[in-house]
This record gives structure tokens, C-alpha cells and sequence, in this order.
């Protein structure tokens, strides 16, 4: 067996990520999610794991195993996400938000299950929106001076491009990733855009755990300002 042993590109990097979708109760026995699988997120930190750096990966609700030598810690909502990720920002050099995080909950969620009434109306539901954690994360002064390097995702229908542009602009981040291509869901393949402020990196069609082995190259390059 032939290891590939990449160089310590991370070496002394503390790196946090997120990945996988959260889960945001209606009440006791049900929730709204969305089809995230966690793969990407999950790569990356394994990928940085193996570029030497220092990981803690925070997981929404998803089954995959705990890649070797990283820290991980299972969340469920948004809310829990985000307080996760504030428990551990302060430590990290590195933020990578793979996650596809609900953007609103169930703004009341009930303490017991929901009954039919027999009306046949279905129950009303409201909603309030999720806190943004990586847009909360790139604003902290520690992101802002350079010492936590941010990097976002978009996941996008359509004008991946100009939204990833856009998305990177807003949520104030040096590096966004696209993911290009229909549905990447739950697959093992995925192609990745990366955009920054200076150019725009095409990465093709590949296992993740290729991309994010590409991907941690890209941060680790940037990272060493070249
Ligand atoms: N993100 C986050 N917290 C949220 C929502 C999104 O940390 N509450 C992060 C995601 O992990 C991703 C990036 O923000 O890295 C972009 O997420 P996306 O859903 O594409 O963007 P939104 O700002 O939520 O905009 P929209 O869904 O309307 O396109
Ligand atoms: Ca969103």
C-alpha cells in the first residue's frame, strides 16, 4: 500500500466546520430539514485532518463516520449550530461553512405533537429566521483583521457565477465556493467554483474527497498570501 502523504499544508491551522443540514422542530416527533448529506463538509475536515491542521467539525444530523483524528460535535437546529460554532470560533484560524443551514425555524415550536382536529384545515405554522453563522462569524474582528480566514458555499439553481460573486460579497467572506451542477446532494461527485477577490478557480468534476483536498490546497495557498 502506497500512502499518499500530502505535505503539512495546514500544519498549526486550527480549522472549524460545519456540515450537513439542521433539523428544526415542529413538535415533539416531527421537523423540517433538507437533503443535505454532509459528504462535502465531512471531506474537507477530513482533507484538512490530513494537511495537518487541527480540526473540529460541527455536524447537523447526518450518518457518516467521524473522519480520523477529528474533533466533531452533533448539533440538530440552526440555533444549536450556531452557539456550537460560537463555543469554538474563538480558538480557530480557519472557518469553513459547508453547511446547509435552515433559513427559517418553526417560530413556536409545540411541546406536544400536533393532533388533527378533525376540521380538515391544517395547522397554521409561522416562521422566523435562522441567525446567519458564517455572515456572523466573517464579521467578528477577528475575521475582519485577517487572523480567521472564512470561506462560505452556495449551493445555486441557476447564475452560479454572479451569485456566488454576489453571496461572497454579502456575507463578507474572502473565499466562496459554488457547488456547480445539478443536484449534489448526497452524491460522491461535485464540481466547486471557487471565488475570491482576485480570480475565479474552476475546479472539475471529481470524488469530494478530491475537491476538498483541491479546496484545502486553494485555502492553505491563499492562507500563506500567494
Ligand atoms: N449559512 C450559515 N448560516 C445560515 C445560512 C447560511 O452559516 N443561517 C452559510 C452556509 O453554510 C453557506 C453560506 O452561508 O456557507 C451560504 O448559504 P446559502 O444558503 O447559499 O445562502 P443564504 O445567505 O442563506 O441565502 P439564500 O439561501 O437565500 O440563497
Ligand atoms: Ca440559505
Amino acid at each position: 500500500v502506497i500512502a499518499h502523504v500530502q505535505p503539512p499544508l495546514l500544519a498549526g491551522q486550527r480549522v472549524l466546520v460545519t456540515a450537513g443540514p439542521t433539523f428544526e422542530a415542529i413538535d415533539p416527533v416531527r421537523g423540517i430539514t433538507n437533503h443535505s448529506s454532509g459528504k462535502m463538509g465531512f471531506a474537507i475536515a477530513r482533507a484538512a485532518r490530513e494537511a495537518g491542521a487541527e480540526v473540529t467539525l460541527v455536524a447537523g444530523p447526518v450518518h457518516l463516520r467521524t473522519p480520523r483524528g477529528v474533533r466533531r460535535v452533533d448539533v440538530q437546529s440552526a440555533q444549536q449550530m450556531f452557539d456550537a460554532v460560537m463555543a469554538e470560533v474563538a480558538s480557530a484560524t480557519v472557518f469553513v461553512a459547508a453547511a446547509a443551514v435552515a433559513d427559517w425555524r418553526p417560530a413556536q415550536p409545540a411541546e406536544r405533537k400536533l393532533k388533527k382536529d378533525g376540521s380538515g384545515q391544517p395547522p397554521a405554522l409561522t416562521f422566523v429566521e435562522n441567525p446567519d453563522i458564517l455572515a456572523t462569524v466573517a464579521a467578528l474582528p477577528r475575521a475582519r483583521s485577517g487572523e480567521l480566514y472564512c470561506v462560505g458555499f452556495a449551493a445555486e439553481s441557476h447564475d452560479l457565477l454572479a451569485h456566488a460573486q454576489a453571496k461572497r460579497a454579502r456575507k463578507g467572506v474572502p473565499l466562496l465556493v459554488g457547488n456547480i451542477g445539478p443536484a449534489t446532494f448526497g452524491r460522491d461527485d461535485n464540481a466547486l467554483l471557487l471565488v475570491d477577490e482576485r480570480e475565479v478557480v474552476e475546479l472539475p468534476p471529481a470524488p469530494k474527497i478530491a475537491l476538498a483536498r483541491q479546496l484545502v490546497a486553494e485555502i492553505a495557498r491563499r492562507l500563506r498570501g500567494v
